[in-house]
């Protein structure tokens, strides 16, 4: 099974930005922790970071016919995203969407989210944990490809 993680804008600036929110960690500590994660769960795949909706856009596109499976925390695109929504849509891939804070506890603007209205699972509130849950959610439901 492979597996593709997108983490979508600012999310380059954890360990900086609001850390009484996001925790004291840098991205590259997410990115090794998800890696971790997919060894730990026999499953193959990638992880990047980009703060370019287009760019989420096309990975999403590219995943078609590639990865079993997309685990997305969108960041702030989440909350306004038609085109992310639809290229999800589009592609038809089993997907998680994963917040590091619980954005049903915020401003109310982050209680909507467009991904919620394709993934299969929504995970918030948990920090890092989140994509831990997503990975192993992802490969015991369709990892015996
Ligand atoms: C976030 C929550 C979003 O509302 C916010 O815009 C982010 C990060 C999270 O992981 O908690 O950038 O997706």
């Amino acid at each position: 099974m492979k597996i593709l993680t997108l983490n979508g804008v600012n999310l380059n600036m954890l360990g900086i930005r609001e850390p009484s929110i996001y925790g004291d960690k840098n991205y590259e500590a997410l990115d090794k922790f998800i890696r971790k994660c997919y060894k730990q769960n026999k499953v193959s795949g990638d992880v990047l970071q980009t703060n370019r909706e287009y760019e989420l856009v096309e990975e999403i596109q590219g995943a078609y016919n590639n990865y079993d499976g997309i685990i997305i925390n969108a960041g702030a695109y989440t909350h306004t995203s038609v085109a992310i929504l639809d290229a999800l849509k589009a592609v038809s891939i089993p997907t998680v969407e994963v917040h590091l804070s619980d954005v049903n506890a915020r401003e109310d603007f982050r209680k909507t989210s467009y991904i919620s209205l394709y993934a299969e699972k929504v995970i918030t509130g948990k920090g890092f944990d989140g994509y831990a849950e997503a990975v192993k959610y992802l490969a015991d439901k369709y990892g015996k490809k």
